[in-house]
């Protein structure tokens, strides 16, 4: 048997989605929820991309154990410095150092020549090597690289000291087959290549990242790099839960793989990951899409009742995705609200954590009459999270209709001070964000705005996630509530405070 260590990005190539931006105290709870996961690495960020990219690989590095912490750096000594730095906290640092190798790459973007190539990035795998215990060195742009060329770059950099060869199809052209080729023609040819571990990288931009990371692992490699939701630059990366559902699910066929993930933990990590990345799941998305497991045709709920193995090839449990029946109300006590937890799996939060959530659950349940799992998982990754609080919406008051002028009243408080302000807009939405931009004395550019029913019935809750824009950086907002006014009215003014708390 052999063991295929997964390497999780979502923080680092996963940030790297258009409009993501997570802030210190969003990716360690990631992070801690990846090492629930059972991840072997987490690829923590890019320290030397920004001051705040370091803190919060620092903030992982020492805060997440017991699983290895990577850190990005170019294949220079200052981006390497920055790196260890970052990580040197952490149980099980691992610096990853790349170098593009393929022509296009060298020629056009680092004007550098072959043997440039090659010396530079063995120096950068031996400064590292000299840091920390554990370098993965990535060629990068390696499936469009010089086969020849690429083979005396990774035995340079493995001669240079490095662990892991991680081989990324960075603009996802390669083919499952030829993947697969080309790392066994790397098993075969690299001198040392028996002596690493050979991983792989793989991007979606022909809906292959899955498929190619596979291939190769039927070549011999014994890493896999992916994202959470296939979240990544472009089309993202290959989808964690994807890989691992397709090697758990297909144990007769991959028989010879293990893994250490806690499949049960993948549609927690998944909807977490969703939510603080205010990325949606498209809704028939392998494995944790909201249709993966829903059966439309008469045929195919007919199967599913006698038999749920007539169209269903995964139990929805197994990864985490719960089917009780057992609904809260207002009625239910303490200790019916602690049990539905625990049958969640919340079983780590503190008592001030405790109070929150079961004043939240209070609250809510004065205003919806039955209270579902998925209102206590939105109530708990609401409260997961703190951001300064700059900013507190404490009253808002809107006149609406088909026939007049939409009108918003809020109250907004900012430490003492309480301003009032009013205004006009297209609908209730649009007149409230006006106010509350009149209230904060700010123009705001809002790029993105969603909302979804959190559960079935016309009392659901609604979550609203919205996405500003700052001087090129994105922030997210999410607000949940009954009322989907108060809930776009959160969502606009926690993304707000997000903005203004990272100037
Ligand atoms: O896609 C890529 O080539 C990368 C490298 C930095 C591994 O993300
Ligand atoms: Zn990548």
């Amino acid at each position: 048997m052999s063991k295929i260590f997964i390497f999780d990005t979502t923080l680092r190539d996963g940030e790297q989605t258009p409009g993501v931006s997570l802030n210190a105290q969003e990716k360690l709870e990631i992070a801690k929820q990846l090492k629930k996961l059972g991840v072997d690495v987490i690829e923590a960020g890019f320290p030397t991309a920004s001051k705040g990219d370091f803190e919060s690989v620092k903030t992982i590095a020492k805060n997440v154990k017991g699983v290895s912490i990577a850190a990005l750096a170019r294949a220079v000594k200052s981006d390497i410095d920055r790196a260890w730095e970052a990580i040197k906290y952490a149980e099980k640092p691992r610096i990853h150092t790349f170098l593009a190798t393929s022509d296009i790459h060298m020629e056009c973007k680092l004007h550098m020549t072959r043997e440039e190539v090659i010396s530079n990035a063995a120096a950068a795998v031996r400064y590292a090597k000299s840091l920390c215990p554990t370098v993965e060195f990535s060629p990068e742009d390696g499936t469009r690289s010089d086969v020849q060329f690429l083979y005396k770059v990774l035995e340079a950099v493995i001669e240079a000291g490095a662990d892991v060869i991680n081989i990324p199809d960075t603009v996802g052209y390669a083919t499952p087959a030829e993947f697969g080729k080309l790392i066994k023609g790397i098993k075969e040819n690299v001198k040392g290549a028996d002596k690493v571990i050979i991983s792989v990288h793989c991007h979606n931009d022909l809906g292959l990242a899955v498929a190619n990371s596979l291939a190769a692992l039927e070549n011999g490699a014994q890493q896999i790099e992916g994202a959470i939701n296939g979240l990544g630059e472009r089309a993202g990366n290959a989808a964690i839960e994807e890989l691992v559902m397709a090697i758990k699910t297909r144990k007769d066929y991959y028989n010879r793989f293990t893994l250490d993930i806690n499949t049960n933990q993948i549609y927690r990590t998944s909807s977490m990951v969703s939510q603080l990345t205010g990325v949606q799941i498209q809704p028939n998305k392998a494995i944790v899409g909201a249709n993966a497991f829903a059966h439309e045709s008469g045929i195919h709920q007919h199967g599913v009742l006698n038999n749920r193995e007539t169209y269903e090839i995964m139990n929805p449990e197994t990864i985490g995705l719960k089917t009780s029946n057992i609904v809260l109300g207002k009625h239910s006590g303490r200790h019916a609200f602690e049990e539905k937890l625990k049958e969640l799996g919340y079983t780590q939060l503190s008592a001030e954590e405790l109070n929150e959530a079961f004043m939240k659950f209070k609250d809510l349940a004065d205003r919806k009459k039955s209270i579902m799992d998925k209102d206590i998982e939105a109530i708990l990754t609401e409260s997961s999270v703190v951001v300064n609080d700059v900013y507190k919406l404490e009253y808002f008051h809107i006149s609406s209709g088909n026939s007049f002028i939409a009108t918003s009243t809020v109250r907004i408080r900012k430490g003492e001070e309480a301003v009032d302000e009013a205004a006009c807009g297209d609908g209730p939405i649009n007149a409230t964000f006006n106010a509350i931009e009149r209230a904060i004395g700010e123009e705001v550019n809002l790029v993105d705005y969603y909302l979804k029913a959190i559960t079935g019935g016309k009392d659901a809750q609604g979550e609203v996630v919205v996405k500003i824009q700052k001087d090129n950086k994105f922030y997210s907002g999410r607000g949940i509530s009954v009322d989907i006014i108060e809930a776009s009215a959160k969502a606009y003014l926690n993304a707000i405070n997000r903005m203004v708390s990272n100037k």
